[in-house]
């Protein structure tokens, strides 16, 4: 695809960043441009939704207000206060990420595209939404409710990786990254749904270009870049026995002969210490004298 936007953009721009500073949700780490608290909302936000966020986000920067405050504590210390978050291997990333910018940044967050990106758990999405939140340097940020606007609305078919970032950063207002890409993500989160988009109130479907098509089928949203594929089911899964293992070690250690038992496989003690020892491997728990814990 051309770097162009198509001719329908300008408008679109126009008319959802109408929508976005009237409608546009008040949520805590949009009246902050501190980065250290924008990281930690963006690291959160991933796969996790809204309403989960908010109480662990203030509890969180609470305890850790800083960097050095997040990479004096342990591990296991970040790990308690991820309760409730899931996706565990975050809150272990957060805290490497923190010690590298103590080591490599005199304790605060970078502000280059490339030395973001460097940090452990830190991906293009995340990368982007520091520079944009916090900086309001012009970036259009991709995550998947971005992704899934920019292959309806403005494309009207699945993208590639390199055209899709390309024509989110070219939807930018200059000087308006800010507010354009948290009006995308609201349009994304509430209004232009995966499964049953709400068309009917969208502000902009006068422009969309997949509803100007007639909505052919397929979701042009579907098997684009960025977009998430179907989740694979929890229920029954290694990462619900994992789920289970780090929710009871926030209360203490446990037993290595109890680890079957608290996975939920207690006849499958083989499946129980593989998932096991894969978290000890990806560093959110340890072995100490006969007990499974959390990092100290
Ligand atoms: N999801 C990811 N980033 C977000 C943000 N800044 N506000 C609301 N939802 C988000």
């Amino acid at each position: 695809m051309s770097t162009v936007p198509p001719p329908a953009a300008g408008s679109l721009v126009s008319t959802l960043s109408r929508w976005g500073e009237e409608t546009r949700r008040d949520l805590p780490w949009r009246r902050t441009r501190d980065p250290w608290a924008v990281l930690v909302s963006e690291l959160m936000l991933q796969q996790t939704q809204v309403s989960r966020v908010l109480p662990r986000y203030r509890s969180f920067l609470e305890t850790f207000p800083t960097p050095s405050a997040c990479a004096a504590a342990t591990p296991g210390a970040v790990v308690e206060l991820w309760d409730g978050l899931g996706y565990n291997r975050r809150a272990i990333h957060l805290h490497r990420a923190a010690t590298t910018m103590v080591l490599e940044h005199g304790g605060e967050v970078p502000e280059t595209l490339s030395e973001l990106l460097a940090l452990p758990g830190v991906g293009p999405y995340t990368a982007r939404a520091v520079l944009a939140f916090s900086f309001e340097e012009d970036h259009g940020v991709l995550d998947t409710n971005a992704a899934r606007f920019l292959a309806r609305a403005v494309a009207g078919r699945a993208l590639k990786h390199k055209e899709a970032q390309d024509l989110a950063d070219l939807l930018v207002p200059p000087g308006g990254a800010w507010a354009w890409n948290q009006s995308v993500l609201d349009l994304g989160a509430t209004v232009c749904l995966k499964r049953k988009p709400r068309c009917d109130v969208c502000p902009i479907s006068a422009s969309c270009a997949w509803t100007v098509a007639g909505r052919p089928f397929p979701d042009p949203a579907e098997g684009s870049a960025g977009t998430s594929g179907a989740q694979s089911r929890f229920e029954g899964s290694d990462r619900q026995g994992r789920g289970r293992l780090v929710q009871a070690l926030r209360t203490g250690p446990i037993d290595v002969t109890r680890v079957a038992d608290v996975t939920g496989w207690p006849g499958d003690p083989d499946r129980a210490r593989r998932v096991a020892d894969g978290l000890v491997s990806d560093g959110l728990a340890e072995y100490v004298d006969g007990t499974l814990a959390l990092p100290g």
